[in-house]
Protein backbone atom coordinates (compact mmCIF):
# COMPACT_ATOMS: atom_id res chain seq x y z
CA UNK A 1 0.00 0.00 0.00
CA UNK A 2 1.53 3.66 -0.84
CA UNK A 3 0.00 6.50 0.37
CA UNK A 4 0.49 10.51 0.59
CA UNK A 5 -0.08 12.24 3.43
CA UNK A 6 -0.76 15.68 2.45
CA UNK A 7 -1.37 18.73 4.91
CA UNK A 8 0.50 22.23 5.70
CA UNK A 9 3.03 22.79 8.52
CA UNK A 10 1.89 20.80 11.95
CA UNK A 11 -1.10 18.85 9.90
CA UNK A 12 0.15 15.92 12.19
CA UNK A 13 1.43 14.26 8.62
CA UNK A 14 4.74 12.57 10.91
CA UNK A 15 3.05 11.90 14.02
CA UNK A 16 0.38 9.65 11.80
CA UNK A 17 3.05 8.41 9.74
CA UNK A 18 5.10 6.96 13.33
CA UNK A 19 1.65 5.36 13.92
CA UNK A 20 1.46 3.75 10.88
CA UNK A 21 4.96 2.41 10.89
CA UNK A 22 4.72 0.88 14.10
CA UNK A 23 1.02 -0.61 13.74
CA UNK A 24 1.02 -1.49 9.94
CA UNK A 25 4.47 -2.13 9.00
CA UNK A 26 4.70 0.94 6.26
CA UNK A 27 8.04 2.85 5.87
CA UNK A 28 7.72 6.29 6.46
CA UNK A 29 9.12 8.40 3.65
CA UNK A 30 9.81 12.15 4.87
CA UNK A 31 11.67 14.04 2.75
CA UNK A 32 12.03 16.57 5.58
CA UNK A 33 13.81 14.18 8.10
CA UNK A 34 15.91 12.77 5.07
CA UNK A 35 16.72 16.49 4.26
CA UNK A 36 17.49 17.10 7.79
CA UNK A 37 19.80 13.95 7.76
CA UNK A 38 21.87 15.73 5.02
CA UNK A 39 22.34 18.85 6.83
CA UNK A 40 23.34 16.67 9.68
CA UNK A 41 25.71 14.92 7.88
CA UNK A 42 27.31 18.07 6.02
CA UNK A 43 26.83 16.87 2.68
CA UNK A 44 26.82 19.34 -0.12
CA UNK A 45 22.81 18.65 -0.75
CA UNK A 46 22.33 18.80 2.60
CA UNK A 47 24.13 21.97 3.31
CA UNK A 48 22.15 23.50 0.26
CA UNK A 49 19.03 22.63 1.74
CA UNK A 50 20.33 23.63 5.23
CA UNK A 51 19.81 27.24 4.57
CA UNK A 52 16.38 26.70 2.37
CA UNK A 53 14.59 25.04 4.97
CA UNK A 54 15.41 27.76 7.56
CA UNK A 55 14.23 30.45 5.67
CA UNK A 56 10.82 28.14 5.14
CA UNK A 57 10.68 27.68 1.48
CA UNK A 58 11.00 24.86 -0.72
CA UNK A 59 14.62 22.46 -1.97
CA UNK A 60 14.51 21.98 -5.41
CA UNK A 61 12.21 19.26 -7.09
CA UNK A 62 15.33 17.34 -8.42
CA UNK A 63 16.48 17.39 -4.83
CA UNK A 64 13.65 15.54 -3.63
CA UNK A 65 12.85 13.57 -5.37
CA UNK A 66 15.73 11.36 -6.54
CA UNK A 67 15.95 11.14 -2.71
CA UNK A 68 12.71 9.52 -2.88
CA UNK A 69 13.77 7.34 -5.96
CA UNK A 70 16.69 6.20 -3.98
CA UNK A 71 14.68 5.21 -0.51
CA UNK A 72 11.96 3.49 -2.91
CA UNK A 73 14.57 1.24 -4.34
CA UNK A 74 15.40 0.05 -0.27
CA UNK A 75 14.41 -3.10 0.37
CA UNK A 76 12.24 -2.11 3.54
CA UNK A 77 9.52 -0.15 0.97
CA UNK A 78 8.64 -2.96 -1.10
CA UNK A 79 5.75 -3.64 1.40
CA UNK A 80 4.48 0.13 1.00
CA UNK A 81 5.23 3.77 1.84
CA UNK A 82 3.77 6.50 3.08
CA UNK A 83 5.18 10.02 1.47
CA UNK A 84 4.84 11.84 4.23
CA UNK A 85 5.88 15.78 2.98
CA UNK A 86 6.07 14.50 -0.61
CA UNK A 87 4.99 15.38 -3.14
CA UNK A 88 4.92 19.45 -2.25
CA UNK A 89 4.59 20.68 -6.17
CA UNK A 90 2.67 19.38 -9.37
CA UNK A 91 6.52 18.53 -10.88
CA UNK A 92 6.72 16.33 -7.71
CA UNK A 93 3.73 14.82 -7.69
CA UNK A 94 4.80 14.07 -11.67
CA UNK A 95 7.80 12.60 -10.29
CA UNK A 96 6.07 10.46 -7.86
CA UNK A 97 3.82 8.42 -10.93
CA UNK A 98 6.87 7.94 -12.96
CA UNK A 99 9.22 6.71 -9.89
CA UNK A 100 6.35 4.56 -8.99
CA UNK A 101 5.09 2.96 -12.15
CA UNK A 102 8.54 2.21 -12.87
CA UNK A 103 8.60 -0.20 -9.67
CA UNK A 104 5.05 -1.43 -11.22
CA UNK A 105 3.54 0.37 -8.03
CA UNK A 106 0.73 2.87 -8.09
CA UNK A 107 -1.04 5.56 -5.32
CA UNK A 108 -3.35 3.60 -3.23
CA UNK A 109 -4.35 7.00 -1.23
CA UNK A 110 -4.15 10.63 -0.72
CA UNK A 111 -5.00 11.49 2.67
CA UNK A 112 -5.78 15.59 3.23
CA UNK A 113 -5.14 16.55 6.69
CA UNK A 114 -7.81 18.90 7.12
CA UNK A 115 -6.61 22.21 9.67
CA UNK A 116 -7.04 25.71 10.86
CA UNK A 117 -3.92 27.25 10.13
CA UNK A 118 -3.85 29.80 12.93
CA UNK A 119 -3.68 26.65 15.73
CA UNK A 120 -0.73 25.33 13.50
CA UNK A 121 1.51 27.77 14.51
CA UNK A 122 0.71 27.28 18.36
CA UNK A 123 1.13 23.11 17.21
CA UNK A 124 4.33 23.92 15.70
CA UNK A 125 6.50 26.22 17.89
CA UNK A 126 5.30 23.67 20.60
CA UNK A 127 6.76 20.84 19.05
CA UNK A 128 10.19 18.85 20.71
CA UNK A 129 11.68 15.85 20.06
CA UNK A 130 14.00 13.27 22.00
CA UNK A 131 17.27 14.12 20.51
CA UNK A 132 17.94 10.36 21.23
CA UNK A 133 15.13 8.52 19.52
CA UNK A 134 13.38 11.11 17.98
CA UNK A 135 10.08 10.49 19.65
CA UNK A 136 7.89 13.77 19.16
CA UNK A 137 6.35 15.86 21.97
CA UNK A 138 4.38 19.09 22.45
CA UNK A 139 4.96 21.44 25.30
CA UNK A 140 1.10 21.45 25.38
CA UNK A 141 -0.59 18.45 23.77
CA UNK A 142 2.04 15.36 24.40
CA UNK A 143 4.78 15.84 27.09
CA UNK A 144 6.17 13.25 28.10
CA UNK A 145 5.08 11.06 31.06
CA UNK A 146 7.55 11.98 33.58
CA UNK A 147 9.03 15.53 33.40
CA UNK A 148 12.35 15.96 31.31
CA UNK A 149 12.84 12.18 30.48
CA UNK A 150 11.66 10.58 27.08
CA UNK A 151 8.92 7.81 27.43
CA UNK A 152 10.46 5.52 25.08
CA UNK A 153 14.14 5.53 25.93
CA UNK A 154 14.42 7.66 28.77
CA UNK A 155 16.75 10.17 27.06
CA UNK A 156 17.01 13.74 29.11
CA UNK A 157 18.00 15.81 26.11
CA UNK A 158 15.23 17.31 23.75
CA UNK A 159 15.71 19.70 20.43
CA UNK A 160 13.66 21.73 18.75
CA UNK A 161 13.50 22.49 15.10
CA UNK A 162 15.48 25.78 14.01
CA UNK A 163 12.32 26.18 11.16
CA UNK A 164 9.57 26.18 14.06
CA UNK A 165 9.90 29.69 15.14
CA UNK A 166 6.45 31.23 13.74
CA UNK A 167 7.81 33.77 11.57
CA UNK A 168 9.38 30.40 9.25
CA UNK A 169 5.99 28.41 9.66
CA UNK A 170 4.12 31.43 8.02
CA UNK A 171 6.11 31.38 5.36
CA UNK A 172 6.53 27.42 5.42
CA UNK A 173 1.86 27.74 5.69
CA UNK A 174 1.94 30.01 2.41
CA UNK A 175 4.71 27.61 0.39
CA UNK A 176 1.85 25.32 0.81
CA UNK A 177 -0.89 27.27 -0.15
CA UNK A 178 0.74 28.84 -2.84
CA UNK A 179 2.70 25.30 -4.29
CA UNK A 180 1.26 22.37 -2.45
CA UNK A 181 -2.61 22.52 -1.95
CA UNK A 182 -3.04 23.25 -5.85
CA UNK A 183 -1.93 19.45 -6.34
CA UNK A 184 -4.59 18.59 -4.83
CA UNK A 185 -7.13 18.37 -8.45
CA UNK A 186 -4.40 16.46 -9.89
CA UNK A 187 -5.49 13.17 -6.97
CA UNK A 188 -9.03 14.38 -6.99
CA UNK A 189 -9.50 13.48 -10.58
CA UNK A 190 -8.06 10.55 -10.06
CA UNK A 191 -10.35 10.11 -7.20
CA UNK A 192 -7.95 9.46 -4.53
CA UNK A 193 -8.47 12.13 -1.86
CA UNK A 194 -9.52 11.56 1.09
CA UNK A 195 -10.44 14.36 3.85
CA UNK A 196 -9.66 14.11 7.63
CA UNK A 197 -10.44 16.63 10.13
CA UNK A 198 -6.90 17.42 11.56
CA UNK A 199 -7.86 19.51 14.02
CA UNK A 200 -9.56 16.28 16.24
CA UNK A 201 -7.70 13.89 19.04
CA UNK A 202 -4.30 12.59 17.35
CA UNK A 203 -6.23 9.41 18.03
CA UNK A 204 -9.37 10.45 15.99
CA UNK A 205 -7.48 10.96 13.45
CA UNK A 206 -5.33 7.99 13.45
CA UNK A 207 -8.57 6.04 13.49
CA UNK A 208 -9.93 8.61 10.77
CA UNK A 209 -6.85 7.05 8.43
CA UNK A 210 -7.46 3.62 9.95
CA UNK A 211 -11.12 3.75 8.42
CA UNK A 212 -9.42 4.91 4.82
CA UNK A 213 -6.76 2.17 4.86
CA UNK A 214 -9.41 -0.37 6.09
CA UNK A 215 -11.62 0.62 3.54
CA UNK A 216 -14.94 0.71 6.16
P1 LIG B 1 8.87 18.84 6.78
O1 LIG B 1 9.83 18.22 7.73
O2 LIG B 1 8.12 17.97 5.84
O3 LIG B 1 7.92 19.78 7.61
P2 LIG B 1 6.40 20.24 7.39
O4 LIG B 1 5.66 19.78 6.19
O5 LIG B 1 6.47 21.70 7.56
O6 LIG B 1 5.64 19.42 8.40
P3 LIG B 1 5.95 19.29 9.90
O7 LIG B 1 6.97 18.23 10.15
O8 LIG B 1 6.25 20.64 10.47
O9 LIG B 1 4.51 18.90 10.43
P4 LIG B 1 3.71 17.55 10.49
O10 LIG B 1 2.50 17.68 9.62
O11 LIG B 1 4.59 16.35 10.26
O12 LIG B 1 3.22 17.64 11.98
P5 LIG B 1 3.62 16.76 13.25
O13 LIG B 1 3.05 15.39 13.13
O14 LIG B 1 5.06 16.88 13.58
O15 LIG B 1 9.64 19.91 5.86
C1 LIG B 1 10.54 20.87 6.42
C2 LIG B 1 11.22 21.64 5.29
O16 LIG B 1 11.96 20.74 4.45
C3 LIG B 1 10.28 22.37 4.32
O17 LIG B 1 9.88 23.63 4.82
C4 LIG B 1 11.15 22.44 3.06
O18 LIG B 1 12.11 23.48 3.16
C5 LIG B 1 11.89 21.12 3.08
N1 LIG B 1 11.17 20.05 2.34
C6 LIG B 1 10.69 18.90 2.88
N2 LIG B 1 10.09 18.17 1.94
C7 LIG B 1 10.18 18.86 0.78
C8 LIG B 1 9.71 18.62 -0.54
N3 LIG B 1 9.01 17.52 -0.87
N4 LIG B 1 9.97 19.57 -1.49
C9 LIG B 1 10.68 20.69 -1.19
N5 LIG B 1 11.14 20.98 0.05
C10 LIG B 1 10.89 20.07 1.03
O19 LIG B 1 2.76 17.52 14.36
C11 LIG B 1 3.14 18.81 14.84
C12 LIG B 1 2.91 18.91 16.36
O20 LIG B 1 1.51 18.82 16.62
C13 LIG B 1 3.55 17.76 17.15
O21 LIG B 1 4.05 18.28 18.34
C14 LIG B 1 2.41 16.78 17.41
O22 LIG B 1 2.58 16.10 18.65
C15 LIG B 1 1.21 17.72 17.48
N6 LIG B 1 0.02 17.11 16.89
C16 LIG B 1 -0.05 16.33 15.77
N7 LIG B 1 -1.33 15.97 15.53
C17 LIG B 1 -2.08 16.55 16.52
C18 LIG B 1 -3.50 16.56 16.83
N8 LIG B 1 -4.38 15.90 16.08
N9 LIG B 1 -3.88 17.28 17.90
C19 LIG B 1 -2.99 17.97 18.68
N10 LIG B 1 -1.64 17.97 18.44
C20 LIG B 1 -1.20 17.29 17.38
Amino acid sequence: MDIILLGPPGAGKGTQAARLVDERGLVQLSTGDMLRAAAKAGTPVGLQAKKVMEAGELVSDAIVSALIGERLDAAEAAGGAIFDGYPRTGAQAEALDLLLAERGRRLDHVIELDVDEQALVDRVTGRFTCAACGEGYHDRYKLPAVAGACDVCGGREFRRRPDDNAATVRTRMAEYRAKTAPILPFYEARGLVRRVDGMASIEKVGASIDAILDGS
